[in-house]
C-alpha cells in the first residue's frame, strides 16, 4: 500500500493532496483531554509510551490523517541534556535559565538514554498500530528554536535573550548551537531507527532573525543536522519549518539539504510557486484562526492552498499548530473538502 504523505516527500505529485496537521494530537480532543489528565503532567504523558503511543494514534482513528506525528516535545532534547523542564498548566514551559557561556557548562555531552528511550519505544508502539498507508514522521526543534528556550527559561514573543546572547558573546552561542545540533542527529536517528518514515525540523521562532543571523543560526545548523541524518538514512525525507521565514525560505530551500519545507499562512503564493516548489516539496498553510472561525473564511482558505499548491508538491497543513478551542467540527469540514478537490 502506498503512503501518499511519503510519497510527497520523496518528490511525487498527488492527485489528492495527503492532509495532516501540526498539533493534530492535543487539547482540541475529547479523547486527548482525559489521556493527558490520567497521565497527570505533560512530560509524564510525553515519557509513557503506551499512553503517548495511544494519543499519537487518536486523530489517526477519529479524521484518518495520512500522516501521524510521534507525541512528543521539542523540549525532551534540553531536558536530556540535563537542562531541567517543567511545563506549568496554562503557561507553558520552565527552564533553568542559561544566563551566559558559564550555565553551558551544566549540559551534559550526550543525551540521557533514561529520557530518550521511552520516546523511541513510543514510536515502536505507534509503528506496530499504525495503518499501513498512514506516513509516521518523527521530529525535533531547531537548535535556534530551542536555544531560545533554553536560554530564557520559557517562551516569549521577541526571544530577546537568546539574540542578545548571541549578539554579545557569539563563540559561547555557536557552542551550544554545536550541542543541539549533534544531540539533534542522534535524536532523530534514534527515531529513524525505532521506526518513523520522515522528519520534521520545526524552527518556530525563524522569523525574529536578521538576514545574517537566519543563515548562521537558522539554515547552517538545520543544514549539518540533515547532513548527519542523510549520511546514516539517505532514504528518509526531512521537512524543515522555518516559520516567518518569508522570502529568507529560499535560503532554507538553497542551502539546508531539505526535502520538503513548512509554510506558515503569511507566505506569498508566487513566490513559492516560482522559487520553491519546483525545489522541493511545500506543506502547509491554513491559518489556525481560519480554521478556529470556520464557515466561509475557512472554506476560502481551504480553496485558495489548493488552487495555489496542489498543482505541483504539495502536503496540505496548516502555517502552525491547530488550537485548543478549536471545534472538531471545523476539522472534518477541512478534511472532506481537501479530499473532494477537484481542479
Ligand atoms: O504536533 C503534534 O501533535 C506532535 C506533538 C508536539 C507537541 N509539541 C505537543 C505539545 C510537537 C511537534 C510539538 C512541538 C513544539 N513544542 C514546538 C514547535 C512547534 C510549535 O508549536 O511552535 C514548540 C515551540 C514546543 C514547545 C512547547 N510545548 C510550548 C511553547 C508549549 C506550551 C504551549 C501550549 O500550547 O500549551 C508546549 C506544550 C505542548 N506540546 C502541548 C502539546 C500537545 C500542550 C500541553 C498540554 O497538553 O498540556
Amino acid at each position: 500500500m502506498t503512503k501518499s504523505l511519503l510519497s510527497v516527500l520523496n518528490g511525487d505529485r498527488q492527485p489528492t493532496p495527503p492532509i495532516w496537521m501540526m498539533r493534530q494530537a492535543g487539547r482540541y480532543l475529547p479523547e486527548y483531554r482525559a489521556v493527558r489528565a490520567e497521565a497527570g503532567s505533560f512530560l509524564n504523558l510525553c515519557f509513557n509510551p503506551a499512553k503517548a503511543a495511544e494519543v499519537t494514534l487518536q486523530p489517526i482513528k477519529r479524521f484518518g490523517f495520512d500522516g501521524a506525528i510521534l507525541f512528543s516535545d521539542i523540549l525532551v532534547v534540553p531536558h536530556a541534556l540535563g537542562q531541567h523542564v517543567t511545563f506549568e498548566a496554562g503557561e507553558g514551559p520552565r527552564l533553568d535559565p542559561i544566563a551566559d557561556r558559564e550555565g553551558l557548562k551544566r549540559l551534559g555531552d550526550d543525551l540521557d538514554p533514561a529520557i530518550v528511550e521511552p520516546v523511541y519505544e513510543t514510536v515502536r508502539q505507534v509503528k506496530a498500530g499504525l495503518p499501513a498507508d498512514v506516513t509516521l514522521l518523527g521530529f525535533c526543534g531547531a537548535p535556534w528554536t530551542v536555544a531560545t528556550y533554553m536560554i530564557a527559561g520559557r517562551g516569549g514573543e521577541d526571544q530577546a535573550a537568546a539574540r542578545l546572547f548571541a549578539y554579545r558573546d557569539s563563540q559561547g552561542f555557536g557552542q551550544l548551537i554545536d550541542r543541539l545540533v549533534e544531540a539533534s542527529v542522534t535524536y532523530l536517528l534514534g527515531q529513524i531507527r525505532a521506526g518513523v518514515d520522515a522528519v520534521q525540523i520545526f524552527d518556530t521562532w525563524a522569523g525574529v532573525l536578521p538576514a545574517p543571523e537566519f543563515r548562521r543560526w537558522c539554515v547552517e545548523p538545520v543544514a549539518r543536522i540533515i547532513a548527519g541524518v542523510k549520511q546514516a538514512a539517505p532514504s528518509v525525507p526531512v521537512i524543515v519549518f522555518p516559520k516567518g521565514a518569508g522570502f529568507r525560505l529560499k535560503m532554507t530551500v538553497d542551502h539546508a539539504g531539505a526535502d520538503a519545507v513548512g509554510l506558515d499562512w503569511t507566505a506569498d503564493a508566487d513566490f513559492v510557486r516560482r522559487e520553491i516548489q519546483p525545489k522541493v516539496a511545500v506543506q502547509g498553510n491554513i491559518d489556525p484562526l481560519a480554521l478556529l472561525a470556520g464557515g466561509d473564511a475557512l472554506d476560502r482558505a481551504i480553496d485558495q492552498a489548493l488552487s495555489d499548491y496542489a498543482g505541483g508538491r504539495y502536503v496540505f497543513n496548516l502555517g502552525h499548530g491547530i488550537l485548543p478551542p478549536t471545534p472538531i467540527g471545523h476539522v472534518e469540514r477541512m478534511i472532506e473538502r481537501v479530499r473532494g478537490w477537484r481542479p
